[in-house]
């Protein structure tokens, strides 16, 4: 009877043993089977009355089954460890290890420059201001006092657009945006507008067919040369980060009276003359001067009442003082080598 109880025990153990998924399920099989209140026990204790020999004979089967369960128990359970610990190093995450940085980008120079020059002006009361790439005659010639017949037209190699009746360009030069902010705003005024023109030349370490300006206009009752030179000084020290010297030399524009243009010392050879300077020592960064009448008038102002002074900067040629550039044409050329740089 007994024999038959035990070896239907170990049976029973030994599926439960095969069956079970964790070291949590194979300690309640020790504890159902093996433990203080197991089913090993409840046998032993229904044998109490046997006599002494059978006793004994039972108790040595007892044990020995005890050893078998407890036999098959350690094998599971070593398999069960080998198992978590293999997932265990299959999952293993090295937090340690330094993440992958992602590629970042940087500014464009002439994105960098713009903004440095926009944070300057704007220190100074000047705002920010954009106009239309594509313009008419009329702002882009006509209003600026440039009409029809004269010379000056050819100073700006103009892009045409095909479109035939409106006779509309690609602007020139950033000028015509003084016209469209007069026409909207009243005095005092003081804007900066930077932005591409296009024209229509070759190109070479000096010139694009598309490049970046800056205009600057301030207009108010009593404004005179002192105010624009005044503003200049300040800009070329700031953005320069020195005293960098600069002049103006007479010139000539229809929409200015009188007209300059302003040339700072060569910062490539340091006002000894190079190739860049063209020998000269100066470096032409702007054409500039004090608002025609006719500019006011166009625009709906009184020049009685109002007067101002505009310029208009090559953003290229600031960044190519600045950064020491030989050749304009690197800006564009999309090479990583020269735009890592900044
Ligand atoms: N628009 C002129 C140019 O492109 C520059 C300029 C601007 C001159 C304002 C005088 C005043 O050459």
């Amino acid at each position: 009877m007994a024999k038959i109880s035990f070896k239907t025990l170990k049976n029973k153990a030994q599926k439960d043993i095969n069956l079970a998924k964790d070291l949590k399920e194979l300690d309640e099989i020790f504890r159902k089977y093996l433990g203080e209140k197991g089913e090993l026990r409840q046998i032993l204790h229904s044998l109490e009355d046997l006599p002494q020999i059978k006793r004994k004979e039972t108790g040595k089967l007892a044990n020995q089954i005890k050893k078998e369960i407890e036999e098959t128990l350690k094998k599971k359970k070593s398999n069960i460890q080998n198992l978590i610990s293999n997932i265990q190093k299959q999952e293993w995450v090295d937090i340690t290890i330094p993440g992958k940085k992602p590629v970042l980008g940087h500014l464009h120079p002439l994105t960098q420059v713009k903004r440095e020059i926009e944070e300057i002006f704007q220190s100074m009361g000047f705002s920010v201001v954009e106009g239309p790439d594509v313009e008419n005659e009329w702002y882009n010639f006509d209003a600026l006092n440039i009409p029809k017949d004269h010379p000056a037209r050819d100073m700006w190699d103009t892009l045409w657009l095909k479109d035939k009746g409106a006779k509309l360009l690609l602007r020139a030069h950033t000028s015509p945006v003084q016209i469209h902010y007069m026409e909207k705003n009243q005095p005092p005024l003081r804007i900066i507008v930077p932005g591409s023109v296009f024209r229509h030349e070759a190109t070479d370490a000096r010139h694009e067919f598309q490049l970046y300006q800056i205009e600057g206009l301030m207009v108010d009752k009593e404004i005179s040369v002192a105010h624009l030179k005044a503003i200049l000084t300040e800009f070329f020290k700031r953005f320069f980060g020195k005293n960098t010297a600069f002049r103006l030399d007479p010139d000539f524009f229809p929409f200015t009276e009188p007209s300059f243009n302003v040339s700072v010392t060569c910062v490539i050879c340091g006002g000894k003359g190079c190739n860049l300077c063209k020998k000269t020592g100066w470096l032409e960064m702007a054409g500039a001067g004090m608002v025609h009448p006719n500019v006011l008038k166009n625009s709906g102002l009184n020049p009685k009442e109002w007067r101002g002074w505009a310029f208009g900067f090559g953003l290229e040629r600031l960044a190519m003082m600045k950064y020491k550039i030989d050749d304009i044409r690197l800006f564009r050329s999309g090479d990583l080598r020269f735009l890592n740089q900044f």
